[in-house]
């Protein structure tokens, strides 16, 4: 059983949880006792038989569990999906547009909105994301968003994400208030902020602010298995029934029991316990903060109070050294690391035995800072520096389309080597990942900084994907 072996010790060595899914490695529902429940939850996964339910079509338990969703959120329906928000994104934005329809989009969104691009066709208008300070991906600006709404405006649809992985959430009414001048539909991805309606210090969720449909990961920020995500229809704007068709494209038609029972268990939790815990939570994350300056890191705190980035740039850590020295050594695993710091992700599930834990980590690291650049010295020195190169480069990028996403992705492609690569049409998007934002898209020329960039991320050991053995798909022409 090598593979149960391999993932249950690194589990077991884990001492620490800043980082999905929101149950914080399954330790909150022994916490709560919800442990009896999932003990033997292995034991519903069954199918359609008398009395269950269809996942397609649902007319009993599935119905009732939905309904139950959709009145917490206060929204007209909600549908689960238990392929994650990526089926729920393609899904909505497949119900809301076809091939000869315009669309606004968030160009710091997720892979699943491109897929869905490619999908259906449509022409797709990008809204730049402000990605500065250390990295950190601060959305759209709004008055971007309502320029480009005013300039295309027979869009169909609008795509927004929000809030971003850092947790900056965006001016999602104002937004909506202009798009629905238009008839605009109005996606909100908001895979990150399943949590916002279980607190009244939480930022208001787009389901409230006038976005259209919103799509959330309740295993990002909820105590939730992996996987389940709900699409909330907010207004009449969307067609439900294609949105359910499109859904029977995108989603597995096997119905996981075990999936959708761990969404009831982690509402029970979020509804019973949600406000006290995340109000504690965000307190300990503002100690932490001020402690990690005082020490010298440089910290950032995300509009929810619960997203904490961290940075050991002032000690020479880049983000991916920092993030290894705080697993191996501290056995501390945080959500993911960018060229600059780490991205520490707090959930209800996590409690204030995890923060002293994690200060007293920091104040280790700043005391034994000779000795961990003797062990992680090659991997962590900042020897060409990185805030330069991304300010240097990431202004200048040229956005040059020459294919819609769809002809792109469909025409005949080679793979070349990425140095060959600039001036080429891409034709399966390049992302470094996390946080998976794609860096070009197909259809846009490659450019050489783009080729600099892209090689400084692998060195530095991150993943980009769309790049295997040094090579990158482009366009035959
Ligand atoms: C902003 C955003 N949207 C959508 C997704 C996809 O979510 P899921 O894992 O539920 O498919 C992610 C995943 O990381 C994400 O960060």
């Amino acid at each position: 059983m090598k593979f149960l072996e391999g993932i249950g010790e690194v589990i077991l060595k884990e001492k620490v949880c800043f980082h999905m899914p929101g149950h914080a490695s399954s330790r909150i529902f022994s916490e709560l006792g919800y442990d009896t429940l999932l003990e033997n939850i292995y034991k519903i996964d069954t199918t359609e038989i008398n009395g269950t339910d269809d996942l397609h079509n649902p007319s009993g338990l599935i119905r009732d569990l939905q309904k139950r969703i959709s009145k917490t959120y206060g929204v007209n329906e909600s549908i689960i999906s238990v392929n994650g928000s990526t089926a729920g994104i393609i899904s909505s934005i497949s119900a809301a547009i076809g091939p000869k329809d315009k669309i606004i989009v968030d160009r710091g969104c997720h892979q699943s909105v491109l897929n869905a691009l490619i999908f259906t066709g449509a022409e797709s208008i990008f809204i730049d994301a402000k990605i500065r300070d250390r990295g950190i991906n601060y959305g759209v600006k709004t008055d971007d968003a309502i320029r480009l709404i005013e300039e295309n405006k027979d869009a169909r649809a609008i795509v927004l994400t929000s809030p971003t992985y850092y947790g900056i959430v965006l001016d999602i009414k104002k937004i909506s208030e202009i798009a629905h001048k238009y008839d605009i539909i109005v996606i909100v991805d908001e895979a990150h902020g399943a949590h916002f309606n279980f607190s009244d210090i939480m930022p208001k969720s787009s389901v409230s602010l006038g976005a259209d449909v919103v799509i959330q990961s309740f295993h990002k920020t909820l105590p939730v298995l992996n996987q389940c995500s709900v699409i909330h229809i907010c207004s009449d704007r969307i067609d439900v029934i294609r949105l359910r068709d499109s859904l029977k494209i995108f989603e597995t038609s096997s119905p996981s029991y075990m999936l959708m029972g761990s969404i009831e268990i982690g509402l029970d939790i979020a509804k019973k316990y949600g406000d006290e815990r995340i109000k504690k939570n965000v307190r300990s994350i503002r100690e932490v903060s001020k402690e990690a300056e005082n020490i010298g890191f440089t910290t950032f705190i995300g509009d929810d109070g619960l997203r904490l980035f961290i940075s050991a740039e002032n000690f020479g850590f880049e983000g991916k050294a920092f993030e290894k020295i705080l697993s191996e050594e501290y056995m501390i695993n945080v959500e993911m690391s960018n060229y600059f710091g780490c991205l520490f992700l707090s959930t209800m599930a996590n409690n204030e035995e995890d923060y002293e834990y994690l200060m007293l980590a920091l104040a280790n690291i700043r005391e034994n800072l000779d000795a961990l650049k003797r062990n992680y010295g090659d991997e962590s020195s900042i020897n060409s520096n990185s805030s330069e190169l991304i300010e240097r480069l990431i202004p200048h990028l040229k956005r040059d389309r020459k294919l819609s996403l769809r002809e792109a992705f469909m025409e005949e492609s080679e793979l070349v080597n990425i140095e060959k690569s600039a001036g080429l049409i891409c034709a399966k998007s390049i992302t470094p990942y996390p946080p998976g934002v794609a860096m070009v898209m197909p259809g846009e020329v490659i450019q050489k900084e783009h080729v600099v960039l892209i090689n400084d991320y692998l060195r530095r050991g991150f993943s980009v994907y769309g790049v295997s053995d040094g090579k990158v798909s482009v366009v035959s022409r």
